[in-house]
């Protein structure tokens, strides 16, 4: 089991992903979201939402985050991720990575083979999930091992 941050990262990771969340350009959907990527050597890399006048090629925070992190060098350790958006980057409802997100990080974490915390924080409430349950059976590099060719 990936260890979970200690409360002081846990809080630093939130306040970073709340940062990250006021950077987002989502002059089309005013619907910010900010994530921050915890390694397991106390780097944290960020994203935020970046939206495009056609709006099918839009990128969600979660992915820029995982973006910058590959571009950064981290392909490894990846042990905790912390979501938060809103209108107009006003925390409410807790929001949790879309689908093709938890494929996203998923292919990130496996690279270390680690199974992150995913922490989702809304305004009244936090939720503490693991990708692996948000994203059960996952299909990932591991999937694509193709036998040696003679
Ligand atoms: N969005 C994210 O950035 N992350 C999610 O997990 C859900 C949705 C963005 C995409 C779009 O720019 C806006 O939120 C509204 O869907």
């Amino acid at each position: 089991m990936t260890a979970a941050p200690d409360p002081a990262a846990r809080a630093a990771l939130i306040a970073a992903a709340r940062a990250a969340m006021a950077a987002a350009y989502a002059p089309y959907s005013r619907f910010q979201v900010g994530a921050a990527l915890l390694f397991g050597d106390g780097s944290v890399v960020t994203g935020s939402n970046v939206e495009n006048a056609s709006y099918g090629l839009s990128l969600c925070a979660e992915t820029v985050a995982v973006a910058h992190a590959s571009h950064a060098g981290h392909r490894a350790g990846l042990i905790a991720v912390a979501v938060i958006g809103g209108p107009h980057g006003v925390a409410g409802t807790v929001v949790t990575p879309c689908g093709r997100c938890r494929q996203v990080l998923h292919e990130l974490a496996a690279l270390g083979a680690t199974d992150p915390l995913v922490i989702a924080v809304g305004a009244q409430e936090t939720v503490d999930i693991r990708l692996s349950a948000l994203l059960p059976l996952a299909f990932g590099p591991g999937t694509l091992a193709f036998p040696t060719p003679p």
